[in-house]
């Protein structure tokens, strides 16, 4: 077997490697190949994200020549190689990123590009988007913005702000001209955050060309099977559609594998194991595709993308009439996984599947395809119906036969077909409800002759509404129809209140919801061709436009530097991150890519499958028999201390006599790969004693008084007055969903003992220089942790990642070997917690003109087992209860639920985004019971200059009337009301909806001690300076940000200054990098060493004022001490719960946003299509860094108010563990429309250089989202009669904006009783 990169014909400078594989192992995947087995060459810049084909971030390009078309073609596609079987290479050439470019030789365009438009942040998933449009380009290199988006839609990227400029560099060059700006203007000077004339142009010659050696191979011994046999698994590739019959009866129970999506995913996470794969994706039957007189008949292994190329052609060459089935495979693919999937998977493999939400078979068995299944005693001819699945996941398949092909019918005159997915996320997610919708009439009538309306989603298989068929053959396309097919819908399509999935009422709702789409859509057509009387209500109309299919734009505004500002100085400079290019080429080391130590060893965690138990027994003897099994490791294996804990120490390490959560580490398999390690690892057996109580949702602990200490509250003014001077109360509720950090890179440590004195190295993706050294029992200075780089943080490698390092620690320590982990993305859901859901209950009181007089506000969050960080999160929610308004009388309580849940923990925003939601739930409120625009009581209410928070912080400095006004002003807002009030009044099933959020956000930690940082600088004899201070770098620009105020401080050109890591043996004792301060108090730090060392130098520079700085660090001469550390700690800080009093903040940061959205009232999905956002960052340090950070706390707001849902059990087992099941915001969620302003003239006295914090304050911005959707619904009650007030919990899914729009669909589908039943999940 031969996987293989030959040198290009006109080489460009670029790596090539040819690597012969003797001995391939049908178990691996191609991503485990590159990073695992080719250790000699390092091929670690393909990442490993999902290992589930969900976040694109292991791209690859996989090139194959077929010449059976008289013809030589090539075929490029990106693939995922994380579900890339290694066997399925052959003859295939695979190139990764380091294949195109590099920084020691030359980056390619692409990779140029994404670097320089600064769209790379922590560049985990920058080689993947890097070789999605390489690949993209390769065949077609012009591309249009629509294929951009396209080729981007199986990436999962939480800050996907940047590809807009990204994607629009291409069309700038191309064919679309310039559709974006981002640029700044001071006084006379214009900058751009970025310079396209410096880009390479794209020299499609240039390209590494297909290896003419595979060429030949692939004609050597065309009829030879092929065998591969591995550890406990075969592969045979049969050379024709004979053998495979003959192999399939020989060894019926063999699985058979094309794409491998499916396969791939039941092996890696559901426990299955397949020892006989057979891989028919090269025969030719099973790929040919043949025309008849009634349809196109597909083979079975023909993929999804040549399915779409095809029934494309059909499309643009047949009468529409005949291809009314084509177009509707066409919609539901484009919806269908992300391009790298649908570059593999097959129709069979779709087929046969036979999930109960494939996209494709409701389709299929609506339009009456015919299957052809053979085996070696022949073929039958299947049609689609009700009995061709036959249970979950089963077919009326024979073991021993195979799928051999499809046949697709072309449609005729008379015959309308239209296909539906409702699924979270519009773009790359698995469906909710998916239908396949097929109407017959007789010729030249509206009598209906047949129809079939087969659902996915609806039960354990893809079934057909046959009742419902049965009872409108023969009936009027008309009104009466509809009502009658909704009631027998409604009747057939039923759902136990338990059933799998949950949603149970919602889905209900879309079957007939969208048979109403299906019906307005034929009653046009009728209309159309004279043969229905009634055409729909104009106001219908858009209840069937298409989805929103618009390019996004963008524009990016800033303050240049003052004219003049010396050209090193980059203060105020959109410079590059400067990992980008490295980032970019894949050469950016991070945790898992540092190349393995002899000897080294890997370890997999044992969890706990109970909520609340005793452990009884562990018996590891199977685990133990796995080949390559060194040691268990458990409590008693840990030197010191098991207690851990960034406050309290009220958790362990690993469990020890109990378990409090599903998902509780109980234990790791240390072993030789991490194949057997976590093989081993699901070997072993752990028996419980079950305890009650099971406490899960915060309703639970609310229930059983289930709470940490301290209960915090702040009190301002009198209630009692304030509630007696209002003229109406009101009170509400509303339920914050939590969110998982999903941070591209997984928690990773690699733990190396030095041998001697309990030294121990740790390699580690953490937030905060993990604390190990208590667990091993050996003093602190003994433990060195190093970090380079993370692939994101947001909060969760603050403090829970220390576990895992410490589990790894101890593990090096007692097989005095170094150990590596790096969990799999279900591991890190499971075990690492997340943003804290909170509970908000509210009482407010108010003035006929929505002026707020009093408020009474509890919040309960849940925090899970154990107290983390869960007291200052709750602290910060109360700190920003009042968002940015004045409220006479108040008082705020918090209350930390302790439930049965892997314990919550910080997240970007810390609490202050729930606190403000509340905030923003009220003041809503207010506005509806008023009956006033929501935007006239916010303005009311906001502070003003020189006012008081409750907790009696002044005001100074204070921006939110200034970022109001500004962002009133670009967002064109009092037109853009006009024209959503019209369009509301003409569009009765879809309703769009504006909101304007402001938010301040006060900057420090609230632990005061926290408020420090120090800094270490070198200054070498050459000139050189290695700075080290104590902030990570998580691809929040952190480094780049510190080399610019250090570059200013010594009065040197940042290229001589050089940040190689952030570690323990450099700066101690550093806080963690969070609360959006690390800029502020490292960068002090920095600056006070810098200052420090500048002044040693001052003699020398006054002695040779013409010299440069190399003639002044010859200082070193005379004996100066060229190394100087810095320390900072924030002024006037502490805050006192008890009386009230002192100061939390150092400062604030504030911003306004407008949003507005289109919401489809039928199905609950939204669009969302402008965004307007004014930042006061202060002076910014770095308007490229910044606007980054604004845009990207942005999206991932939107992702918590609208997209992202963490689903438990009753038991507490998370569901939702991967990008299948948990969508975070996709390329199509940005605003179709964003722009970015960063307030201008408004310096920061308080912080360094007059900047400001920016990486949390913006992130509830995306409120505006979520409130636009309410104004949207409400719009959309009103039609129904609903007036006011109504609750509205976060995040605003499909399923609750639908249910939200209470209509006659709704009423058919009323919710089950609660305490009937046992729901499928609940909302913790
Ligand atoms: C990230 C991701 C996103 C996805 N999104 C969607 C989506 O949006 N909609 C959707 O419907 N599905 C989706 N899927 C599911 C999957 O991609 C499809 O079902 C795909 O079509 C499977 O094709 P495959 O060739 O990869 O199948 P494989 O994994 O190779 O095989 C799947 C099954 O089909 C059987 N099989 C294959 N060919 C034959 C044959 N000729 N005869 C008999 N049995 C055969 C195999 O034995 C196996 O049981 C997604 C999967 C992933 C990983
Ligand atoms: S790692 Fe392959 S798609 Fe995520």
């Amino acid at each position: 077997h031969r996987c293989e990169k030959t040198p290009p014909a006109q080489p460009r400078s670029v790596f090539s490697i040819q690597i012969v594989e003797k001995n391939a192992e049908p178990e691996m995947t191609l991503l485990t190949y590159l990073r695992r087995k080719l250790l000699s060459v390092c091929l670690t810049g393909t990442k490993l994200g999902c290992a589930e084909g969900g976040c694109g971030a292991c791209t690859v390009m996989v090139s194959r020549f077929h010449s059976n078309r008289n013809a030589i073609v090539y075929l490029h596609h990106a693939v995922n190689a994380c579900l890339a079987p290694i066997c399925s290479l052959h003859h295939c050439a695979v190139t990764t990123v380091e294949g195109i470019g590099s920084v020691a030789s030359k980056v390619h365009p692409v990779q140029e590009r994404i670097a320089k438009a600064h769209g790379s942040q922590c560049g985990f998933c920058t080689p993947g988007i890097v070789m999605s449009m390489y690949a993209l380009l390769r065949n077609n290199p012009q591309p249009m913005m629509r294929d951009i988006e396209e080729a981007f839609q199986g990436m999962m990227r939480p800050m996907i702000y940047n590809m807009i400029l990204f994607s629009l560099m291409w069309q700038i060059e191309g064919c679309c001209g310039s559709r974006g700006k981002a640029g700044g203007d001071s006084t006379n000077s214009v900058q751009q955050l970025f310079d396209p004339s410096e880009f390479m142009p794209l020299d499609p010659t240039q390209e590494i060309i297909f290896p003419p050696e595979l060429m030949v191979h692939s004609h050597m011994n065309p009829d030879q099977e092929l065998r591969f046999i591995g550890e406990r698994m075969q592969w045979i590739q049969p050379s024709s559609l004979k053998e495979l019959l003959q192999l399939k009866a020989e060894y019926p129970a063999a699985k058979l594998v094309v794409g491998n999506t499916e396969v791939g995913i039941e092996m890696k996470y559901k426990n299955q194991f397949y020892p006989l794969i057979l891989a028919p994706a090269f025969i030719d039957e099973l790929n040919s595709i043949q025309y008849t007189e009634n349809g196109i008949v597909f083979g079975a292994s023909v993929t999804l993308t040549l399915l779409g190329n095809v029934l494309h052609g059909e499309v643009n060459k047949l009468p529409s009439y005949k291809t009314e089935v084509f177009q509707a495979i066409l919609r539901q693919l484009h919806w269908f996984a992300g391009q790298q999937i649908r570059n593999v998977a097959a129709i069979g493999g779709n087929i046969m599947t036979a999930s109960p939400i494939s996209d494709l078979n409701p389709v299929f068995m609506a339009a009456g395809c015919k299957l052809t299944l053979m085996s070696k005693d022949g073929k039958r001819v299947l049609q689609m119906d009700d009995k061709f699945f036959t249970g979950y996941r089963k077919t009326a398949l024979k073991p021993e036969e195979i799928l051999l092909s499809i046949e697709i019918p072309y449609t005729r005159k008379g015959q309308y077909f239209s296909a539906f997915k409702q699924s979270p996320r519009k773009e790359d997610d698995i469906a909710i409800v998916t239908c396949g919708m097929n109407v017959v009439f007789w010729e030249g009538s509206n009598i209906v002759q047949d129809i079939q309306l087969s659902y996915g989603g609806m039960a354990s298989t893809t079934v057909l509404a046959t009742t419902t068929r049965s009872q409108l053959i023969g009936r009027q396309w008309d009104e009466e129809m509809l009502q009658d097919a909704c009631s027998y819908l409604t009747e057939e399509m039923t759902l136990s209140p338990s059933a799998p999935g949950g949603m149970v009422a919602y889905r209900r709702t879309l079957t007939i919801s969208l048979f109403f789409k299906f019906f307005l859509t034929v009653q046009h057509k009728l209309a159309q061709e004279h043969l229905s009387t009634e055409d729909i209500r104009p106001d219908y109309a858009s209840a069937v436009a298409p989805s929103h299919l618009d390019s996004a734009t963008s524009i990016q505004l800033f303050q240049a530097v003052p004219p003049g500002q010396n050209m090193d100085d980059v203060i105020g400079r959109p410079i590059m991150h400067l990992s980008a290019v490295k980032q970019a080429t894949g050469e950016a080391v991070y945790c898992d890519d540092i190349p393995c130590y002899k000897n080294e060893l890997y370890l997999a965690l044992v969890t706990s499958t109970k909520p609340h138990a005793y452990i009884k027994s562990i018996d590891t003897t199977d685990a133990m028999a796995v080949p390559g099994v060194v040691t268990f490791v458990c409590a008693k294996d840990i030197p010191g201390s098991n207690k851990t804990g960034p406050v309290v120490y009220d958790e362990t390490v690993l469990a020890d006599e109990k378990v409090t959560c599903v998902g509780h580490i109980v234990g790791a398999i240390v072993a030789d790969t991490p194949a057997h390690a976590q093989r081993a690892a699901k070997a072993v057996r752990i028996s419980y004693q079950e305890l009650q109580a099971v406490i899960i949702t915060i309703q639970d602990a609310i229930a059983n008084e289930s709470f940490y200490q301290p209960t915090r509250t702040i009190e301002r003014g009198d209630l009692t007055q304030g509630f007696q001077e209002s003229d109406n109360i009101l009170q509400g509720e509303i339920h914050i969903g939590g969110q998982e950090h999903f941070y591209l890179e997984t928690n990773c440590t690699l733990a190396v003992p030095r041998g001697e004195d309990g030294e121990m190295e740790l390699f580690v993706s953490t937030q905060s220089t993990a604390l190990v050294a208590k667990a091993l029992g050996v003093p602190a200075s003994h433990i060195v942790c190093r970090v380079k780089r993370m692939g994101g943080g947001f909060g969760g490698k603050e403090t829970r990642s220390t576990i895992l390092s410490t589990i790894v620690a101890v593990a090096a320590h007692k097989v005095k070997r170094a150990v590596r982990c790096m969990l799999d993305r279900d591991e890190d859901m499971l075990v690492s917690g997340g943003r804290h859901p909170f509970f908000g209950r509210y009482k407010v009181g108010f003035k006929k003109n929505g002026k707020v007089m009093a408020l009474d506000v509890t919040y309960y969050s849940n925090a899970g087992n154990s107290m983390d960080l869960s007291l200052s999160i709750m602290e910060r929610a109360l700190l920003h209860m009042d968002n940015c308004y004045n409220i006479p009388h108040v008082r705020g309580t918090g209350y930390i639920c302790r439930t049965n849940l892997p314990s919550n923990t910080a997240f970007r925003g810390f609490g202050g985004p729930q606190g403000m939601m509340v905030a923003e739930s009220w003041i809503n409120d207010v506005a509806l019971s008023c009956g006033l625009p929501a935007e006239q009581v916010r303005e009311l209410n906001l502070y003003k200059q020189g006012e008081y928070t409750p907790f009696n912080q002044c005001l100074e400095q204070f921006t939110i009337d200034r970022c109001w006004r500004e962002c009133m002003n670009i967002s064109d807002f009092h037109q853009r009301k006009a024209n959503v009030e019209l369009y509301n009044k003409q569009h009765r099933w879809t309703k769009r909806g504006l909101s304007i959020i402001p938010t301040k956000f006060g900057i420090s930690f609230t632990a005061v001690f926290l408020n420090q940082a120090g800094a270490l600088v070198h200054i070498y004899t050459d000139g050189s300076v290695l700075l080290t201070h104590g902030g990570t770098e998580m691809g929040q620009g952190l480094h780049t940000k510190m080399v610019q105020v250090a570059s200013r401080t010594l009065e040197i050109p940042s290229t001589k200054i050089f940040i190689s890591e952030t570690s323990t043996n450099t700066v101690p004792n550093t806080s963690p990098t969070a609360a959006s301060a690390s800029s502020d108090l490292n960068g002090m730090a920095v600056y006070n060493a810098c200052k420090t060392l500048l002044q040693r130098l001052e003699p020398y520079k006054a002695k040779n004022p013409k010299g440069f700085w190399e003639d002044w660090v010859s200082a070193y001469f005379d004996r100066v001490n060229l190394s100087a550390n810095g320390f900072y700690k924030t002024p006037d800080l502490g805050y006192d719960f008890e009386t009230n009093s002192g100061h939390p903040f150092n400062y604030f940061s504030y911003g306004v946003a407008v949003s507005e959205v289109e919401i489809d009232c039928l199905t609950g999905s939204h669009k969302n299509l402008h965004t307007s956002i004014v930042m006061d960052v202060g002076k910014s340090l770095n308007p490229a860094l910044d606007i980054g950070q604004v845009e990207g706390a942005f999206m991932q707001g939107v992702g918590l108010f609208t997209l992202e849902e963490l689903r438990y059990s009753s038991q507490g087992y998370l569901y939702t563990r991967g990008p299948g099941m948990y969508k975070i915001p996709a390329f199509g969620d940005i605003p179709t429309e964003l722009k970015v302003s960063l307030l201008r003239d408004a310096p920061n006295e308080k912080a360094i250089f007059s900047s400001k914090a920016v990486g949390e304050p913006p992130l509830f911005l995306a409120a505006s989202v979520f409130y636009a959707i309410k104004d949207a619904i409400t719009a959309a009650r009103a039609e129904s009669g609903l007036i006011g007030p109504f609750r509205l919990d976060s995040p605003a899914t499909p399923e609750r904006i639908r249910n939200a729009c209470e209509d006659k669909f709704t009423k058919l589908c009323p919710p089950p009783e609660p305490g009937t039943y046992t729901p499928w999940d609940v909302r913790v």
